[in-house]
């Protein structure tokens, strides 16, 4: 088995002051890295602020013989996300690892979601790993090496009732570390993307009996790997929760084609719609090119 360490590496955990953050950190710090711990401090709502969150998990990992510095700035801002890279640059002169983990919850159902409701869960999930990940990348672009993990949830990639700003913000992330692993590829940076099952505040009420056999740090190996230069990886998305690890993916059915030149109506996909769905054969596409070398044949036949 590999051995996997951060010796000499720099991570950014952002919403490290306590739940799955809180993990990822610790286990980097005691694998070598030198750890930004990022966290406003503040309610599962995103309301309030308090920086011992932060300040507590670096006095825990430097007791433990770590490193790490505390960073209290919020993702949700451009100003905040530089700031938090800024953070990692001074202390530690690099960023090698960003994990972009920081996340609040405004649920309501769809009919009744408030602007102000859609706006702060955006802000901090979807424009915050923006805000994060940039200032980081140009860095890690510079350095030819760099780890990216965005969290997303079964929430956006499946659905679940009352989170339509949750859910478009996660799989926001999804649409965002699809385009990062392109760009990042020729320096050696790999991006991809966790959707974790694990009991903390913001899931202990939902649960029920399931929270006592989904520890936070049964999400934590699966984060550190793909944080790690082990990884290779790029472009995927993992679900992580209970001890089981498994890919999670879109996925293209061979499809039905019309023929070349024919015009279909709506009835020839109506008739069609089985073969359409049809799942035999599907393909997991990486890009719009991967797409075109699948329609380009029918296309030329
Ligand atoms: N627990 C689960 O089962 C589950 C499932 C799917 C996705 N997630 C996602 O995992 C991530 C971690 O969540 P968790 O379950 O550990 O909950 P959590 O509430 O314990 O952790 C989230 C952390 O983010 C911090 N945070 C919130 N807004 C911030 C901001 N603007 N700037 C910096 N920090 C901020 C909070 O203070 C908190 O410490 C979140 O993105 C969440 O959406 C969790």
């Amino acid at each position: 088995m590999t051995d996997i360490n951060f010796i000499d590496r720099v991570a950014i955990v952002t919403g490290a002051g306590g739940g799955l953050g809180k993990t990822y950190a610790l286990d980097l710090a005691s694998r070598g890295a030198s750890v930004v711990v990022n966290d406003l401090g503040g309610a599962a709502d995103g309301t309030g602020a308090d920086a011992s969150a932060a300040q507590k998990v670096v006095d825990e990992i430097k007791a433990a013989g770590g490193n790490a510095v505390a960073s209290h700035d919020s993702v949700a801002t451009p100003e905040g996300g530089a700031a938090i890279v800024q953070t990692a640059l001074d202390a530690f002169g690099k960023v090698d690892v960003v994990i972009n983990n920081a996340g609040i919850l405004r649920d309501k159902t769809f009919a009744k979601l408030s602007d102000e409701e859609l706006n702060a869960v955006l802000d901090v999930h979807l424009k915050g790993a923006f805000y994060v990940s940039q200032p980081a990348f140009r860095v890690m672009k510079e350095n030819g090496y760099g780890r990216f993990v965005f969290t997303a949830s079964n929430a956006g990639v499946l659905g679940n009732f009352g989170q339509t700003n949750y859910g478009a913000a996660k799989m926001g992330l999804v649409g965002l570390n699809n385009v990062l692993a392109l760009e990042g590829a020729k320096s050696n940076i790999k991006s991809n993307v966790i959707c974790p099952i694990a009991r903390t505040r913001m899931t202990e009420d939902l649960l029920g009996p399931l929270a006592e056999m989904v520890e936070p740090d049964l999400v934590t190996p699966m984060v550190v790997y793909l944080a790690s230069e082990a990884c290779e990886l790029t472009h995927e998305v993992f679900s992580a929760g209970g001890g089981r690890y498994a890919r999670m993916f879109v996925g293209l059915t061979p499809g039905w084609f019309a023929g070349k030149g024919t015009k279909p109506a709506a009835e020839d996909i109506a008739g069609n719609i089985e073969q359409i769905r049809n799942q035999d054969g599907y393909i997991v596409p990486t890009s719009i090119a991967d797409e075109l070398q699948q329609l380009l044949p029918l296309l030329q036949s």
